[in-house]
C-alpha cells in the first residue's frame, strides 16, 4: 500500500525488492497487465460477463484470471459478512490480490457488488491508476430482481436478509466509469466485444520509456 495507509507496517519490516523489471513480465507475456473492474448490483450480470471475458482474452492469448465475488468468499474471505466495515475488507484484500496478479503480470477481471464509491477509489490507488479500468454493469434494479437467481431479492423484501444492496443497503453508482453495460440491453456476446474494444489497444505492452522502474510497496 501507499505510505499513506491508516496502519503502515513496523520500521523492521522492510521492503525487499526484486531483480525483474516489470517490462521483462511484459515481454514474456506479451500484455501490459490490467486490472478490469466490474461493479453492479446482485445479479446485474457481472461474473458472466467476467467469466465470458476471461474466455475471450484467453482465446486471444492473454493470460488472465478472474477474482469473482461469490468464488472468493468461498476461501480468502470467507470470515467476511456483508456489513459496511466488512464490504470494504472484502474490496481492500481483493485490490491488494489484484495488485500482485498485475504484478506478476496478469490480466485481472473482477465481479464484485463493490457498492461503496470510496471502497472503489480505495482499490483504484491500491491497483494503481494507469491499471485499473471500472466498468459500471448498469442493468437497472428491476431486472435483476426479476432475474433473482438465488432468490435473493425475494428474501430480502420478505425481510431474511438485512442490508441487501438495493433492498435495504445503498449501490453508490460510480460517476465517470470508463465503460457502462447495461446486460439488458445488449446480449452477452455484445457485451464482452465492447469491454475488448476498449482493452486491446490498453494491453499492448508499453515501450521502454512508459514503464515505470521496479515493482515498489
Ligand atoms: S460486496 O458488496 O462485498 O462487494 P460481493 O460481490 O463480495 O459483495 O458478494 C455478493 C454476493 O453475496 C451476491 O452474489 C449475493 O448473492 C450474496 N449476498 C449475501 N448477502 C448479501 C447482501 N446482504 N448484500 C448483497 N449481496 C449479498
Amino acid at each position: 500500500m501507499s505510505s499513506e495507509s491508516p496502519n503502515p507496517p513496523p520500521v523492521e519490516v522492510v521492503w525487499h525488492g526484486g531483480l525483474v523489471h516489470p517490462g521483462d513480465r511484459q515481454q514474456l507475456l506479451g500484455q501490459r497487465p490490467l486490472t478490469v473492474w466490474f461493479t453492479g448490483l446482485s445479479a446485474s450480470g457481472k461474473s458472466t460477463l467476467a467469466f465470458a471475458l476471461e474466455r475471450r482474452l484467453i482465446d486471444l492469448g492473454h493470460a488472465c484470471c478472474v477474482l469473482d465475488g461469490d468464488n472468493i468468499r468461498h476461501g480468502l474471505n470467507r470470515n467476511l459478512g456483508f456489513s459496511h466495515e466488512d464490504r470494504t475488507e472484502n474490496i481492500r484484500r481483493i485490490a491488494e490480490v489484484a495488485r500482485l496478479m498485475n504484478d506478476a503480470g496478469l490480466i485481472v477481471v473482477t465481479a464484485f457488488i463493490s457498492p461503496y464509491r470510496e471502497d472503489r477509489r480505495l482499490a483504484q490507488e491500491i491497483v494503481g491508476t494507469d491499471r485499473f479500468f471500472e466498468i459500471h454493469v448498469s442493468t437497472p434494479i428491476e431486472i435483476c430482481e426479476a432475474r433473482d437467481p438465488k432468490g435473493m431479492y425475494k428474501r430480502a423484501r420478505a425481510g431474511e436478509i438485512q442490508g441487501f444492496t438495493g433492498v435495504g443497503a445503498p449501490y453508490e453508482r460510480p460517476i465517470s466509469p470508463a465503460l457502462e453495460i447495461d446486460t439488458s440491453v445488449d446480449t452477452l456476446e455484445e457485451c464482452v466485444g465492447k469491454v475488448l474494444s476498449r482493452l486491446l489497444e490498453l494491453l499492448l505492452p508499453e515501450t521502454e520509456e512508459q514503464i515505470s522502474g521496479t515493482v515498489q510497496p
